[in-house]
This record gives structure tokens, C-alpha cells and sequence, in this order.
């Protein structure tokens, strides 16, 4: 059985891999030619940890390829992992531009029986546009399944994620397709799920939502920690030991970013609005999110007063820690917000740089990219931490404390201890904790 992942962005490049590490024949391809390049050499586009080492060892073992042909390579392959992206539109919606132009190309290539899986986030009943895009513009009467296997990979673990899966959902509607999937996970047949593709596709999404609410739940509840002397971080401990509960996914601060949160819970909401079920419930979560950029710029604000000719570090631009990912980063709209009100910004991220500044290039004094984070504290009147890499709970205070101008400190995301930091002296802000001044 030959495998083919088209699209190998952060999700396909790590499914083409996986599942050569697996042991299976794969074949990756991507519209965008420098990715297929730089695979084909071994060296991933992206920065995921774990993934050039397994890039490397399974194009070196022979089961994995690259290639820039994507008619050759659906034509050469039994199954077909679409991959390929599901962004935001602007009412909300998820647009299909690329899944439905991969499928007439699929369609134009059908020479063979083929399972055609979608592995990109879509929405529930995207299975039958499929097979209805392929029907209309099949040239030979061959047959075809349709399947659903949604992706839950988190980037950073990406790797040991798909890997070590909590859950296979596999949604089909024949027992061929059924077989074929269920092989290719023979490995996880403890934890394969085997639904219909409407299940198979609104799990998905349901799961990205249920978790982008909880972020919210807690951002809210910290809110009300900062008008009490409640500490949030010890409601969510509390919270967490009910198992009912969990312990994960209560971490307050700068609220959810990333490719997929902030997309998926507006894509669910607007195709419950067009099936005449109302999401106001998800609309509030998204609320609750989009201010907290408003209440950490406030707070710095609080601390600065004025903030044009103010030297401000910021640590951290990356989504999320052990990624380069920077699409709806918190660090990009509190940046922007800066910039706005005329601050000079030193910047620092231990992999992001690069792709920030694209958009946002080096002109100092404006914008400075620092060599590390001690150069980026350099003067400085206040410090920001926005996203939590392990790298910056390990910074050496003191040092920090001297570099700076002022030893002001606003943290996005917890990572000091209120009481420590007012030992060493610094004036500490954080989220839903007391200051301790
Ligand atoms: P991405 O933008 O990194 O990758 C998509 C790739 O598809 C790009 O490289 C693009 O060039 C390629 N592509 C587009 N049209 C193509 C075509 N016609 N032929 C070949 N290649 C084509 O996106 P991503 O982050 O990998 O996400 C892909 C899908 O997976 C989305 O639906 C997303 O919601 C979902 N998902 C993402 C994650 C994640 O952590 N990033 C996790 C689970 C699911
Ligand atoms: C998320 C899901 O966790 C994956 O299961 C899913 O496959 C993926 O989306 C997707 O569909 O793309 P990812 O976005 O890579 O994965 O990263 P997460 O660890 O979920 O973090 C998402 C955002 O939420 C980050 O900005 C993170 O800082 C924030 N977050 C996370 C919090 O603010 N608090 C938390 O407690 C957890």
C-alpha cells in the first residue's frame, strides 16, 4: 500500500514522516516548491522538535519521498492524506479553496481504486463535496472512498503526539476504506475510533472548541481573580484535581493563538448559525480571548503610564513555546499595539525571529531583534513575557534586574512567582494573581 500526503505543511510534513516511521511507503507533495526541496534534503521548513532526526533516518531507510508532481503522485498512490490548509474566512467560515482544487485533481488523476482521507480540519459534511467534486470531474469510471481522520497533533509535540496518539478517529462509510485505514493504524487498534464521517468530522472541530472554551473559562475566571484576592492559578489547581475536571488546558494568560483555535471555533460556530443552531456560547469564548491583548496592553499601560520612547523587551513571539508558528500569535497584536503608541522594541524568541520579522522587519530603534534575552532587556523600562518558552523561567533575575532601566516586569503567562519577584525587587504584574508590591 502507498501512501501520499499532499500538502506538507506543519501537519503533512509531520504525517508523511510519521507514517513512514510507522513503516509505511509515503510520498509527500506540496504546491509550494522550497518545502518539497528542503524535505527532499532532509531538512524540515518548520521548527518541531524531534521531526529532522525521523526526516532524516526514513528518506535515508528509502520508504519516504518527496516530489514536486502532484498528478504523479496521486497517480503512484492507493491512499491520499489531504493535509492541505483550511484557513478563516472573513464571515467565519472555513475555506475549502484548496481541499476542493486538490479534489479535481484527484479526480483528473483517479487511474486506480483510492481512498481519499481528510487528515486538514473541515467542516462536517465536507466528505460528500468531496465525493461529489471527484464524481463530476472523474475521467474513468473508477471507484473511491472517502474517509475522515482527523489530526490532534499539538505543534511542539507534534511528533510524539502522532506517535504516542491518545485516539485514532477514522470516519468512513464503506468496509473497504474501514480495512484500509484500520491497517494503516494497526498499531493504535486500542485507541481507534471508527465512526461515520459526519461523527468523524465534527469531533474534530467539537475538540479544538471544548478546549479553546476551557482557555476562555479560565481567562475569565482570572478576570474576576484580579478584582478579588483570589489567586487563579490555585482555582485552576483546585479545579483540576476533580477529574471530572482535569488539570489541563487551565492555564490563564494571553489567551489561545495558533493556527487552528482561534479559526476552528468560528468555523464551528458559523456552520451551527447555517444549520439553525446557535453557538452564542462559542461567540463569547472568542470575546473573552480577543481581550485579553486589551487587558495585558492596559496593564502595561498601568505600569508605563506614557508609552512612546519607551525601551520594552519582549520575550517570547511564537504562539506557543517549542514552535516558530507565528500565525495569530498574542506577541504580533501587542507588538502592533506598541508600535501604534511610538515604544522601542527589543525582541527575542529562541526560534520565531525569522518569520516576525517578515512583517515586522529590524529598524532600530523602533524594532530591535536581541541575540538573546539578556540583550533584549539591555535599558529597558519594562519587561514583557508573552510566550512561556521553559528557557525564560530559567533567565538568571538578578542579571535581568541589572540590565534593565527599570525592574518592571509584565508577565503574560505565570511563569515567576509573585513573592520571588518582589524579594528581587522587581515590580511584577501577572494574570489573575495579587500584586505584591
Ligand atoms: P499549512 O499551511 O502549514 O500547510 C498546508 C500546506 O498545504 C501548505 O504547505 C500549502 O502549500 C499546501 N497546499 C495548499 N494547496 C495545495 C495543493 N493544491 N496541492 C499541494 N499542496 C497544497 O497548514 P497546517 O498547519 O499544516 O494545517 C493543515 C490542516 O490541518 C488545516 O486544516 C489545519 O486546521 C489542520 N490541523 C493543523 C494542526 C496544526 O497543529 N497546525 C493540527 C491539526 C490539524
Ligand atoms: C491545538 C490542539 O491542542 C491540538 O489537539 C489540535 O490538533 C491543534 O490545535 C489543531 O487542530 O491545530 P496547538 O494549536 O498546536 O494544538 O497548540 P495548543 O497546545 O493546543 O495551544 C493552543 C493555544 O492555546 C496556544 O496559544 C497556547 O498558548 C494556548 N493555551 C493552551 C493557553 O492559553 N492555555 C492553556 O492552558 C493551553
Amino acid at each position: 500500500m502507498k501512501i501520499a500526503v499532499i500538502g506538507t505543511g506543519y501537519v503533512g510534513l509531520v504525517t508523511a514522516v510519521c507514517l513512514a516511521e510507522l513503516g509505511h511507503d509515503v510520498v509527500g507533495t506540496d504546491v509550494a516548491a522550497d518545502k518539497i526541496d528542503k524535505a527532499s534534503q532532509g531538512t524540515p521548513h518548520i521548527y518541531e522538535p524531534g521531526l529532522e532526526e525521523l526526516l532524516k533516518k526514513n528518506l535515508k531507510k528509502g520508504n519516504l519521498a518527496f516530489i514536486h508532481d502532484l498528478d504523479e503522485t496521486i497517480q503512484s498512490a492507493d491512499v491520499l492524506f489531504v493535509c492541505v490548509n483550511t484557513p478563516q474566512r472573513e464571515d467565519g467560515s472555513a475555506d475549502m479553496v484548496y481541499v476542493e482544487g486538490v479534489s479535481r485533481r484527484i479526480a483528473e488523476n483517479l487511474n486506480d481504486y483510492k481512498v481519499v482521507v481528510e487528515k486538514s480540519t473541515v467542516p462536517v459534511k465536507t466528505s460528500m463535496w468531496i465525493k461529489r467534486t471527484i464524481d463530476l470531474h472523474k475521467k474513468k469510471d473508477v471507484e473511491f472512498d472517502v474517509a475522515s481522520n482527523p489530526e490532534f497533533l499539538r505543534e511542539g509535540s507534534a511528533v510524539s503526539d502522532f506517535l504516542s496518539p491518545d485516539r485514532i478517529v477514522i470516519g468512513v462509510e464503506s468496509e473497504r476504506a474501514r480495512d484500509i485505514l484500520v491497517k494503516i493504524y494497526e498499531r493504535y487498534k486500542d485507541r481507534v475510533l471508527v465512526t461515520n464521517i459526519d461523527t468523524a468530522e465534527l469531533i474534530k472541530h467539537a475538540s479544538n472548541s471544548f478546549l479553546a472554551l476551557k482557555i476562555s473559562y479560565i481567562n475569565l475566571i482570572s478576570e474576576l481573580c484580579e478584582k478579588t484576592d483570589a489567586d487563579v492559578e490555585q482555582v485552576a489547581k483546585g479545579m483540576g484535581m476533580d477529574p471530572r475536571i482535569g488539570n489541563q488546558f487551565l492555564r490563564p494568560g494571553l489567551g489561545y493563538g495558533g493556527s487552528c483555535f482561534p479559526k476552528d471555533i468560528r468555523a464551528l460556530t458559523k456552520i451551527g448559525e447555517d444549520l439553525g443552531v446557535k453557538f452564542e456560547l462559542l461567540k463569547e469564548a472568542d470575546k473573552i480571548n480577543l481581550r485579553r491583548i486589551d487587558t495585558f496592553v492596559d496593564k502595561i499601560k498601568k505600569a508605563l503610564w506614557i508609552l512612546k520612547d519607551k525601551t520594552i523587551a519582549v520575550l517570547g513571539l511564537s504562539f506557543k513555546p517549542e514552535t516558530d508558528d507565528i500565525r495569530e500569535a498574542p506577541s504580533l497584536k501587542v507588538i502592533n499595539r506598541l508600535l501604534e503608541e511610538g515604544a522601542l522594541l527589543r525582541l527575542y524568541d529562541p526560534q520565531a525571529m525569522e518569520n516576525v520579522k517578515k512583517t515586522t522587519p529590524e529598524k532600530p530603534p523602533q524594532v530591535y531583534y536581541a541575540k538573546s534575552a539578556y540583550d533584549a532587556v539591555e535599558k529597558a523600562n519594562a519587561l514583557l513575557i508573552i510566550t512561556e518558552w521553559s528557557e525564560f523561567g530559567e533567565l538568571d533575575l538578578k542579571k535581568i534586574k541589572a540590565l534593565m532601566d527599570n525592574p518592571i516586569i509584565i508577565d503574560g503567562r505565570n511563569i515567576y512567582e509573585p513573592a520571588k519577584m518582589r524579594e528581587l525587587g522587581f515590580e511584577y504584574y501577572s494574570v489573575g494573581r495579587k500584586q505584591l508590591l
